[in-house]
């Protein structure tokens, strides 16, 4: 047997390597991803053209006259690109709390152009209020209910500016980057040079170019739109020049060639943030926080990609792309979504030379001599100009309204938000149960044991290999006995297999992507020759979700979730191991269209599957790699394949961070890194990171050796279960933080600046950030520390969590990092829940006591929340929850519900309340429901720490503790 399993590893890697061979990705010396595996702004035709698209002015101009309400909360505007007389359509619409859209499309297209679809929510619309200027060709726009936002249209050339009490605050296309390659017919080939070869003929199967497929209705509809005065005659022949650039009807990256039977259709735009220094957002890229300049380098590419050992500080794409960013400077946040699901590149301009180009122009910000401003350029290669604006002014403000566009995070069930252990892979049901029970014997908790690829009968994903897991049900009831739940992966690509019941059944319904040519499209990844369903189509969403039923997963339990991994999607013979652009989709939409939306498209379909597996009452986990805006409405997503390095927690703090501000809430990094072997030091690191990192997820490469933490000396293996345990005691605060995520928008992890937004040192920092708005976290990041200098903001002063020691702040102290613990501290008015009994896992802590610790700010004040449910169901969206405001002031903690009647039933009790920066009281009494008890208390002067002990109250009941 085992030489068996070792022939098949053999085998497997063989393959593997075969695999990397065929699509041109071979496994460098070097320890880094090879980067000329995946494009350069220069190697994406659009990018380039766009990029290098500089007019002196901008040839669009409005038609003041055209202006128009078609309804109410709707202005809309005729545009005309002057120089090629290609008529546009200007939309604007005015949306509840500060928002707006600006979409800009052709007026008559060729064909449809794509425009992204389920993304944006249903947000109420309001009124703006309209003027104009005639005279200066001026609209001005003012939303009725925010009257502080106003919008100024410049009709030629054509500008947007906004405004915020007065003050610039964005403005488009004041750099003249405004560009719409407008839907074309393909030219008639000209002839060649006398020497060249001719050119080969332009024709599909079916022997008609796709574009002559289109109506002949249509292509006399665009010759018809060409009549304004202002237009620049154009001698044809420079017309067809300019509709036969290379690049803009097939263009070839390596051996792979991308035909575009639409032809050029990409987009670019610039939009200027004001007064501002720094932006943030735009993932997935392994970055610092505060974006770069890019210029005279590559600008930053959202483009779903599997990157086979990705680097650091590196504006290269990743698995997930987010076109949401947000400026930030001591007075206002603001945001701005870029809806385009297309690949997409990013130019930021925050160089210096920026200072005052667009807000002194303006003679706005008097008495400054200069203001900054970040001049970004936008370029995706299909769909509309679509762009929301979100005004802020807060950060707070920004995430609640960037997530009433895109929705609020999933609410994590309790376990999801503990620890979990994975690994590729736990190799049979021995393996599971002796590393289970590892955990219990050194006592370490955890909430979920993975199983990776290897699990399943040859990469068929919702099977078993039945030789190493013949009792799949079994293994999963045996950890549901002990509180605990299992997850297996599930990637998009179905093995080519007509005996695999999902792949002949979707085969028969015809749910495969296909390729340019119309046959059902293959390719490479794990399970081999391998199609992929077009989840794009709501038919194959429902039959996915189906899927997930015990009767067709056999072998499932309802104690069984999903991670979704691959999902691009990983091709690894295509371009850029991903796939082809000009496969077809739902629609005749091509992948390139797409393309940032599939990954998310699996993802709703399997949590339609999980809801549908319980009659929609329990709460779903999915773990996907790709994601797009709006993806936290399904689940969590990791940083996919990092390494054992100490750079990779270090780049683990922005990223996370920045997918946070992009609205993803339960998101983490492989702690202990995929590839490479980790040592002692570096793992216990990276527990005491992932620990106060939303998503806690222990993974390892298949080629690791084994890192479940009693593997290492004792003393990192202490230090591992400590962290753990720290989670643990700290569960009632994420579980907290992720509903008010769920409810609000807020990310748990958050940077400095988010909390502290004057405080101009943080706009560019990274090294530690806040768990809600209690905590500070400085991660150990190198080997060798033992002391950390850790910058404590604001002026409410800090208390370090491991020694109740307090700091007064702004202050940078130095503290005592040794293997044993990370800098952590509590804020200054804020209480934090905890549970101290830590259990083997979540679930046996439901109903455990609570200890509050409430830190004083310098008037003797705190204050914090505690949410508290079942920790599974949506039974809370019912009212059986409990949402408790916690308050200390005037020396009386009180505990008051947030809703109007506690409904759910717990007899979790107050074990303890630990109150930091106080003077010693002479008693302490308890009053709830009218009766009064005193109670026992500790005191430590030196620490001014008093600690009460057993208030024994019902925590869902309303109380308080008065010291005098
Ligand atoms: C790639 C994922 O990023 C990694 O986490 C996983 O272990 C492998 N695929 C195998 O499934």
């Amino acid at each position: 047997m085992k030489q068996n399993y070792t022939q098949y590893c053999h085998k497997r890697i063989f393959v593997f390597i075969l695999v990397l061979m065929m699509s041109g990705i071979l496994i460098q010396d070097t320890d880094s991803v090879d980067s000329t595996n995946f494009k350069k702004c220069s190697q994406s035709s659009f990018c380039q053209r766009q990029r290098s698209y500089k007019p002196e002015t901008s040839p669009y101009a409005a038609n003041f006259d055209s202006l128009r309400t078609p309804k109410e909360g709707q202005v809309s505007i005729d545009i005309l690109n002057t120089k090629n007389n290609q008529p546009f359509v200007l939309d604007f619409y005015a949306l509840e709390d500060g928002m707006f859209n600006v979409k800009i499309n052709e007026a008559n297209p060729l064909h449809p152009r794509y425009i992204v679809p389920d993304t944006i929510l249903d947000v109420n619309s309001q009124k703006f209020v309209v003027s104009t200027d005639s005279a200066k060709r001026i609209v001005n726009l003012q939303l009725a209910e925010n009257p502080n936002i106003k919008i100024t249209l410049t009709c030629s050339p054509l500008r947007l500016d906004v405004f915020d009490d007065d003050e610039p605050v964005f403005s488009l296309n004041s750099r003249h980057l405004l560009n719409i390659e407008h839907l074309r017919q393909k030219p008639v080939q000209k002839p060649k040079e006398p020497d060249s070869p001719p050119p080969p003929p332009e024709e599909n199967e079916e022997g008609k170019s796709p574009e002559n497929e289109e109506s002949e209705e249509q292509a006399d509809a665009q010759e018809e739109v060409v009549e304004e005065p202002v237009v620049e005659e154009k001698a044809e022949e420079e017309k067809e020049d300019e509709d036969d650039i290379d690049g803009m009807w097939e263009e070839t990256f390596k051996t792979h060639q991308d035909n575009k039977p639409r032809g050029p259709e990409s987009i670019g735009l610039d939009t200027s943030f004001i007064n501002f220094a720094h932006v943030y957002g735009v993932p997935e890229h392994a970055d610092h926080l505060s974006l770069r300049s890019t210029v005279g380098s590559e600008p930053y590419r959202l483009y779903n990609l599997d990157v086979f050992e990705y680097e650091l500080d590196s504006t290269a794409a990743l698995y997930g792309s987010i076109p949401f960013m947000i400026g930030h400077n001591g007075k206002r946040t603001v945001g701005m979504l870029w809806l385009n699901s297309a690949e997409t590149w990013v130019d930021v301009d925050s160089s210096e030379d920026n200072k005052g180009v667009l807000g002194t122009v303006f003679g706005y910000f008097a008495g400054q001599e200069t203001v900054p401003e970040v001049n970004v350029h936008w370029i995706s290669e299909s769909g509309i100009i679509d762009v929301y604006f979100t005004m802020g002014p807060t950060p707070a403000d920004v995430m609640r309204q960037y997530t009433k566009l895109t929705g609020t995070s999933y609410f994590p069930p309790m376990w999801a938000s503990a620890y979990h252990q994975c690994r590729w892979n736990y190799k049979d049901e021995d393996d599971v149960r002796t590393v289970d029970q590892g955990f219990d014997e050194h006592d370490i908790p955890y909430d979920c044991l993975w199983l990776d690829i290897e699990h399943t009968d040859g990469k068929r994903y919702f099977t078993w290999d039945s030789h190493k897991f013949p009792n799949p049900v079994e293994m999963q009831n045996a950890l549901a006995a002990r509180g605990r739940k299992m997850v297996t992966i599930i990637d998009p690509h179905i093995k080519v297999d007509s005996n695999y019941h999902i792949y002949s059944d979707a085969q028969a319904k015809d749910f495969f992507v296909k390729d340019r040519n119309g046959a059902e499209f293959k390719g490479w990844c794990w399970s081999g020759d391998s199609s992929y369903l077009d989840f794009t189509k709501p038919e194959v969403r429902e039959w996915w979700a189906s899927r997930f039923s015990p009767e067709i997963y056999k072998g499932s339990t309802p104690n069984l979730f999903t991670w979704n991994d691959m999902n691009e999607p990983s091709v690894f013979n295509g371009p850029e191991m991903t796939m082809h652009k000009d496969c077809k989709h739902a629609g005749g939409w091509e992948h390139r269209h797409v393309h940032n939306l599939y990954g998310r498209y699996q993802v709703v379909a399997t949590v339609d599957g999980q809801l549908a597996r319980s009659d929609h009452k329990e709460r779903t986990f999915v773990l996907t790699r790709a994601f797009f805006a709006g993806s936290q409405r399904y689940g969590a997503i990791w940083t996919g394949d990092n390494a054992a390095e100490w750079g990779h927690i270090e780049f683990s703090v922005p990223m996370i961070l920045t997918v946070g501000l992009c609205g993803i809430a339960h998101a983490g990094a492989d702690v202990g890194g995929f590839f490479k072997n980790v040592d002692g030091e570096l793992i216990t690191r990276w527990y005491q990171a992932g620990a106060y990192q939303p998503f806690f997820r222990a993974h390892g490469h298949i080629d690791t050796t084994r890192r479940e933490p009693w593997l290492f000396e004792e003393k990192y293996r202490d230090a591992m279960r400590s962290a753990v345990r720290a989670r643990y005691e700290l569960l009632p605060y994420w579980y907290t933080l992720f509903y008010q995520s769920h409810t609000t928008g807020e990310p748990p992890m958050r940077p400095l600046w988010y909390e502290f937004p004057k405080d101009r040192s943080l706009f560019a920092h990274d090294k530690s950030y806040m768990v809600g708005r209690a905590l500070l976290v400085q991660p150990v990041v190198a080997a060798g520390v033992t002391y950390s200098s850790v910058y404590l903001p604001g002026n409410s002063g800090w208390y370090d969590t491991t020694t109740y020691q307090s700091y007064p702040s702004p202050n940078t102290v130095s503290v005592s990092t040794p293997l044993t613990n990370i800098a952590v501290f509590q804020r200054g008015g804020t209480i934090v829940p905890r549970k101290l009994r830590v259990r083997r896992c979540s679930s046996l802590m439901t109903h455990d006591p609570y200890t509050l610790h409430v830190a004083l700010d310098h008037q003797g004040r705190a204050e914090g929340e505690l949410f508290m449910d079942d920790g599974h169901t949506y039974e809370y969206k019912n009212g059986k929850y409990n949402y408790k405001k916690l308050v200390f002031e005037n020396k009386v903690l009180s505990s008051r519900s947030l809703n109007s009647t506690a409904l759910w039933e717990t007899n979790s009790w107050l074990e303890r309340v630990v109150i930091m920066g106080i003077s010693k009281p002479s008693s302490v009494q308890l009053e709830t429901e009218g009766r009064l008890t005193t109670l026992g208390f500790t005191f430590d002067p030196n620490k001014r720490l008093l600690t009460i002990r057993k208030p024994a109250v019902k925590m869902q009941k309303d109380w308080t503790i008065t010291l005098s």
